[in-house]
């Protein structure tokens, strides 16, 4: 196998036998909860924060390896193919994601293409950039942090409209690519990771970020029992799309 030297380095810094992630937004939130909770178990973490200066001391592990990644910029999405060429990936959490709480008076193009970009445009970009890596891997799984609020089916209520669509646009994305990677055996799926106690969630939500990370880590891992192309909760139930 070739590596690209760029890989190489990260391949050299972290033990190969190991099974690997790739994570977005692990600046905060569950994002560094995912990395802490796959880290913990043994895993190696390829953790993307947009901001290297400024990392929380949590995301220093010997087997955590951080990127820069903003998934709003076009060129730090291009630059992972060669960061990452040849690198065997099991797993990808498109997890970064930002909220504002519009309304139908206050709704604005500038922020719902912003959602648009963030939480359906870069997780389609990241993946098929990193289809090569993903095909190398073992558990051959793509997970988006999704949300209830971009269901039609499992969610009602007014407002968050940049939010719920664009969040509905990842939902349909991770639907049509499990559909068309499903001869590959790639796993796609979504995933609604609870009202999370996070800077998004705020401090009146129900679930700890950490419950929310134990939850997904013990899904994904437990690859032979995921179906592709599922909306799933954190906690590994079905949820309509
Ligand atoms: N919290 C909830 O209750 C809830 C419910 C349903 C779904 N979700 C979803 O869960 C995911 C994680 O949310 P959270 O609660 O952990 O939110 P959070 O605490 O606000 O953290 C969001 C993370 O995404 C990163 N991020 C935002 N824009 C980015 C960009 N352009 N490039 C790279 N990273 C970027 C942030 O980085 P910075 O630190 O640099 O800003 C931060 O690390 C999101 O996709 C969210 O929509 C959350």
């Amino acid at each position: 196998m070739s590596v690209h030297p760029k890989s190489k380095n990260i391949m050299n810094n972290l033990a190969n036998s190991r099974k690997s992630v790739f994570i977005t937004g692990c600046s905060q939130g569950l994002g560094l909860e995912l990395v802490t909770v796959f880290s913990t178990n043994g895993w190696n973490v390829i953790a993307g924060v947009r901001n290297l200066n400024n990392i929380d001391s949590r995301l220093h592990l010997p087997n955590v390896r951080l990127l820069k990644l903003d998934v709003e910029k076009a060129e730090d999405i291009s630059a992972l193919g060669e960061e990452l060429a040849d690198l065997p990936i099991d797993v990808i959490i498109n997890n970064a994601g930002i909220f504002k709480d519009d309304n139908f008076e206050t709704g604005a193009a500038d922020e719902m293409l912003q959602m648009y970009s963030t939480h359906a445009i870069a997780p389609f970009l990241i993946m098929q950039k990193l289809l090569n890596n993903i095909l190398l891997g073992s558990n051959k799984t793509i997970a988006v942090i999704s949300g209830r609020m971009g269901s039609f089916n499992s969610y009602a209520g007014s407002g968050c409209y940049a939010y719920r669509a664009s969040k509905a646009a990842a939902n349909m994305i991770t639907k049509t690519m499990a559909y068309d990677l499903r001869d590959k055996n790639v796993k796609v799926i979504a995933i609604h990771p609870g009202w999370i106690k996070t800077k998004m969630g705020g401090k009146d939500a129900k679930v700890c970020p950490r419950e929310s990370a134990s939850g997904i880590f013990k899904l994904i891992n437990n690859t032979d029992e995921i179906e592709t192309g599922v909306f799933y909760t954190f906690e590994g139930q079905k949820l309509e799309w």
